[in-house]
């Protein structure tokens, strides 16, 4: 679907399509006079601008009462916009309820943990199971798909905006009705309930499901099925609230692709987006950088974990910025280069779309200080010149579009349900981040020059070689199964700590940890060894392990050790483990050995599967190389994560982006990307 989306937005000189990267922003008109639109689409021309995302924000200017609309200034921005050649991606309008609707159904704003309202003032002050809240919205979105079916401009429909950012979370009594209603369809029965929720605890067991609340605030740790539960429900009901409008939006145009942008991103954990998928037509993200010792490996590993939610299919950057945001304690500029960096390091990760949050910089609101495409300063601006020269760079990517990922022989899994329940309270430790754990192994393979994908639970897991699987703390029956095939089949799964420990329910699998992944990596372990923070353990392969310890018991004669402790309470036990098993082998790694022990220890759990960087030695590290493939051929990105300039050497193919030299050399600049065509052999 989103070739359709790409061969709409531009014809070749013949008018057939011609798709190319799409290119673009949220664009604001609302927030500006008439004469300012012109200027608007003649720099979007400028600057190669092929898209916008109109009305995001708008539905207090659309439908100004209950029953008065007004369209006359949309339909004037629609029209300037196809007049000028640039496609519409239109949102619904449905993010931040309008104050007469508020006013009128204060029952209608989320309600905390506490039991307080969350007042209007902002955006996103919606309940997701609130019944007149849908009311109102999808009587919006049938306004918007009936008066825009048809529009020419019209090229990809945007589902409210960031579904769950703010209100993913509610506790209201809508909630608890809501939740009731999921819990009867996941569990059936009360028995079942009581059974999965473990109620014989605290004398928590329900004899009506009226009786049953959204974890509000406890008097001490809340039931952590009951808290899972609701996490599943939370991120459901706005699947289903992302659902009802689509419904529409598919009723009244068939033939317009509907997305809505997720938010792929650290921090941004409340929405199973693996799971909402397969709900969109085709994948968007946002992605902003939070400025730290690893943003460029961060930014890496979210624009890939996108592409593995999208399959490996090419998807859509909805949002991100241009320099400065306006949400974080100190709000850094990105300096020269550092723009175009980090788009094209999303289009090396299957991004078809570079759009960014917005198009002109507001002169009033929350977010007057967040950069744009168009700055304070105008046109006239450093900043306008780097929008411009990437929009010439994507041009000249083209032929990149529609490309898919080629596969790596690593794969790192990510699971939502591990995030969610590794994380929860009264827990062996409160400093596990699961986030962390996945991003330090991919910042280790980063270092050492190996490609990995970062793939969610229920990926085709026999496309790779290696298999990583971090913190894989819930692991129902079904996945045991399925990593156990894995490995016999001959797959190399690697797995650490905390995993294997719990199943759907959050029930610890009983006789031993890492519980159901025991048999599977031939060990055993009575107790967990937590680490206070600032607390290390040596071992005897000169890495260092913090946050975690097992005192592991080898079970299976052919369990090998790989490391040992050197130090602590577990000294002389095994801490690095790997059994091989069928054609396989299932390692497990007990401690948090940090990126550089993981870069010291990825050989050797490399080594049984054969893989190796494919980057020349000088600059592994420096260097992030990935590889899309399509029918124009396969592309090879190569991005300098460093400020100094870098050269790599022995690289064959057509430049799309960058100079091959005489010596065979591609050299990158300070914060480079390279783009080449390789041979078709
Ligand atoms: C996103 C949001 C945009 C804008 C942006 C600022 O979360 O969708 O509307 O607020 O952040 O970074």
């Amino acid at each position: 679907m989103i070739s359709t989306l790409l061969s709409r937005l531009q014809r070749g000189p013949d008018g057939a399509p011609a798709p190319r990267l799409a290119f673009g922003a949220d664009y604001n008109p609302e927030q500006w006079p008439r004469e300012v639109w012109e200027e608007d689409v003649r720099l979007m021309r400028e600057a190669g601008v092929n898209i916008v995302s109109v009305a995001i924000f708008s539905w207090a200017r659309i439908q100004p009462g209950p029953d008065t609309w007004d369209f006359a200034w949309l339909d004037e921005v629609m029209d300037l916009l196809h007049e000028n050649g640039i496609g519409v991606d239109l949102a619904t309008a449905t993010a931040s309820p309008p104050p007469w609707l508020t006013t009128a159904h204060p029952e209608i704003l989320p309600v905390t943990d506490r039991g307080e309202a969350v007042w209007p003032g902002a955006r996103q002050h919606w309940r997701p199971t609130s019944p007149v809240f849908r009311e109102h919205a999808l009587r919006l979105v049938r306004a918007m798909a009936t008066r825009y079916a048809g529009h020419p401009a019209l090229v990809a429909w945007h589902v409210s905006n960031e579904l769950g950012c703010h209100n993913v979370y509610d506790y209201s009594d809508d909630a608890a009705r809501a939740f009731r209603a999921w819990l009867r369809t996941r569990h059936t029965t009360l028995d079942a309930l009581n059974h999965a929720w473990g109620t014989a605890f605290w004398s928590q067991r329900y004899s009506d499901w009226d009786q049953i609340l959204p974890p509000r605030l406890a008097a001490s740790h809340p039931n952590p099925t009951q808290q899972l539960d609701f996490k599943r429900f939370s991120s459901d009901a706005l699947k289903e609230h992302l659902r009802a409008e689509r419904e529409i939006l598919r009723e009244l145009t068939p033939d317009v692709p509907v997305t809505t942008n997720f938010m792929v991103m650290p921090g941004t954990k409340g929405m199973n987006y693996a799971d909402w998928a397969a709900e969109v037509d085709f994948v968007a993200n946002d992605h902003y950088v939070v400025p730290g010792p690893r943003e460029r490996d961060e930014l890496s590993f979210s624009a890939n974990l996108t592409s593995g939610i999208a399959g490996g299919r090419p998807w859509f950057l909805m949002e991100h910025s241009t320099s400065a945001v306006n949400w974080q304690p100190v709000n850094l500029a990105k300096r020269p280069g550092e723009l175009a960096r980090d788009s094209l390091t999303h289009v090396a990760h299957g991004a078809d779309a570079v759009c960014f949050f917005q198009w002109r910089q507001s002169a009033a609101g929350a977010e007057k200080y967040h950069s744009a495409m168009v700055p304070h300063a105008g046109a006239d601006s450093d900043l306008f010149r780097a929008v411009t020269a990437l929009g010439d760079t994507l041009k000249a990517l083209a032929p990149v579009a529609g490309s898919e990922r080629e596969p790596a022989e690593v794969g790192i899994l990510f699971d939502w349900e591990s995030w969610w329940a590794s994380e929860q309270d009264s827990h062996p430790t409160s400093l596990l981040d699961y986030h962390r754990e996945a991003l330090e192994w991919y910042s280790a393979l980063l270092s050492l020059g190996i490609r990995a994908d970062v793939v969610p639970t229920g990926a085709d897991l026999s496309r790779h070689q290696v298999l990583i699987a971090p913190v894989l703390h819930l692991v129902p029956a079904e996945l045991a199964k399925d990593l156990t095939r894995y490995a016999e089949q001959g797959g190399h799964l690697v797995t650490t700590y905390f995993s294997g420990v719990v199943d759907e329910h959050d029930h610890v699998w009983l006789g031993g940890y890492p519980g159901a992944l025991r048999e599977l990596l031939g060990i055993r372990v009575e107790e967990f060894g937590p680490l206070p923070a600032g607390r290390t353990v040596e071992l005897d392969d000169a890495t260092t392990g913090g946050l975690w310890t097992d005192r592991i018991t080898a079970t299976s004669p052919e369990t090998e050790v790989l490391a040992r402790y050197r130090t602590g309470v577990h000294a002389g036990r095994p801490a690095v483990t790997r059994r091989p098993t069928g054609a396989g082998s299932a390692a497990y790694v007990s401690t948090r050995l940090g990126v550089d022990g993981l870069a010291s220890l990825l050989p050797r759990l490399l080594e049984p599967a054969g893989v190796s960087s494919e980057l020349p030695a000088e600059v592994r590290g420096l260097v992030e190389a990935t590889v899309r493939r399509g029918p124009e051929g396969r592309f090879l990105f190569l991005v300098n994560r460093t400020d100094d300039a870098v050269s790599v050497p022995g690289v064959t193919g057509e430049a799309l982006l960058g100079t091959i030299g005489a010596d065979g050399a591609v050299a990158l600049g300070p914060r480079d990307v390279a783009v080449l065509r390789l041979p078709s052999s």
